[in-house]
């Protein structure tokens, strides 16, 4: 088998006929399969098994009771069914022409990439399926978020959030994923440094039926997001909360020696944010070292914006006392807490950008 085409399915009875169709025609000449991985409600598996009885390509079906992590966990089961190690993922909607399948079949074949991306936003892509201009709004805006949380794994993918790829499974490493929803590919991608090309394709309408997108689809966005992110960003934390032990344990050492209080706490401030910087390095950032600047210049940068932040906050926590009768202590604690959100972030996009 040299293809399969892991389609999952929600109630898509109507498209079932014309989407293995048109596949098995794009298809003619490739030994493929096609593998729909359901969780309807409606009669979609009886279509599918009358289809199939009279498809020229293998039709399978997998009906699952659970729908386990939906969409997502729908692929997921694909990808562990497939006789193919090329497996390609596509709506049943015909919302991705399966017309585009060869180029993306060729561009894989080419052996210098692990997984080729349909997107909606690259050149000659378009996004015209989508039913209105809120969805238009959210998905460019989401993809946008998306993009700057992951800046060097999404570099290459101008549409993460797309349910049209092709991937060789043995680069992904299946039960690390924990797929919630509808962003199967972010949770991929998110997960390890692929090399990826892009193909260009035009989001068509629905042939038939409504989407299945939801508010909670959004919020299981929303989670998947932190997730995924939450790894890097805990450690950062981990580290900054021991960054400020530090701090205090040197205050109190210098001053038991003698030392001036300013002084003291000026050079605690340093230590720990050299500290700081070169625990991160090593232990948060390891992944991004490569592809950023120089080691010198990475640490102009951390050191400058830490410095900054550390005087900034000064006068912040006094206007936040004086002006909006906060006592000083939540003044602090809010402008500490702001302060790590935005370190983290100016670390991830500046400090370590490619
Ligand atoms: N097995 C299974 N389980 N399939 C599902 C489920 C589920 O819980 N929910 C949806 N599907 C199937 C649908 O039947 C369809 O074949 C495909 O997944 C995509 O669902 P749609 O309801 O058509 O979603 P969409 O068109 O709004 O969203 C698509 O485009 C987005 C980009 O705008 C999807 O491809 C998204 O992944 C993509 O982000
Ligand atoms: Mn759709």
């Amino acid at each position: 088998m040299e293809l399969s085409i892991i389609v999952p399915t929600f109630n898509e009875a109507p498209n079932v006929a014309e989407l293995v169709r048109r596949v098995a025609l794009a298809v003619e000449g490739v030994d493929a399969e096609i593998i729909f991985v359901d969780d309807s409600t409606d009669d979609t598996p009886d279509v599918v098994r009358q289809v199939a009885a009279s498809a020229p390509l293998p039709v399978r079906l997998i009906h699952r009771d659970e729908k386990t992590g939906g969409l997502g966990g729908a692929v997921v089961e694909g990808f562990a069914a497939a006789a193919s190690d090329s497996c390609l993922v596509m709506d049943g909607d015909l919302q991705h022409p399966p017309e585009k399948i060869p180029e993306m079949v060729e561009r894989l074949s080419r052996g210098d990439v692990d997984v080729v991306v349909a997107s909606r936003y690259a050149g000659g892509g378009t996004a015209s399926g989508l039913a209105d201009r809120t969805r238009v709004l959210v998905s460019k805006v989401s993809t946008a978020v998306t993009k700057a949380m992951f800046p060097v794994k999404l570099r290459d993918v101008t549409d993460p959030m797309t349910g049209f790829f092709l991937a060789d499974r043995r680069v992904i490493d299946l039960d690390g994923l924990k797929p919630r929803g509808f962003k199967i590919l972010l949770e991929i991608l998110a997960r390890r440094a692929f090399r990826i090309a892009e193909v260009p394709f035009d989001f068509a309408d629905r042939h038939a039926g409504e989407s299945k997108a939801s508010l909670r689809q959004g919020m299981h966005f929303l989670t998947q997001l932190a997730a995924l992110r939450f790894g890097k960003m805990s450690m950062f934390a981990v580290i900054g909360g021991l960054g400020a032990l530090a701090n205090v344990l040197i205050v109190w050492v210098l001053t038991m020696l003698g030392v001036n209080y300013i002084v003291a706490a000026v050079i605690a401030a340093e230590v720990t944010i050299v500290g700081n910087f070169l625990l991160i390095e090593r232990f948060v950032f390891q992944d991004m070292r490569g592809q950023a600047s120089g080691a010198w210049s990475r640490f102009a940068k951390s050191f400058g914006f830490n410095n900054a932040e550390a005087v900034i906050r000064i006068p912040i926590v006094a206007l936040m006392v004086e002006s909006g009768h906060i006592s000083s202590v939540i003044a602090t604690a809010i402008t500490l807490v702001v302060a790590f959100f935005v370190r983290f972030v100016f670390h991830s996009l500046v400090v370590y950008a490619p």
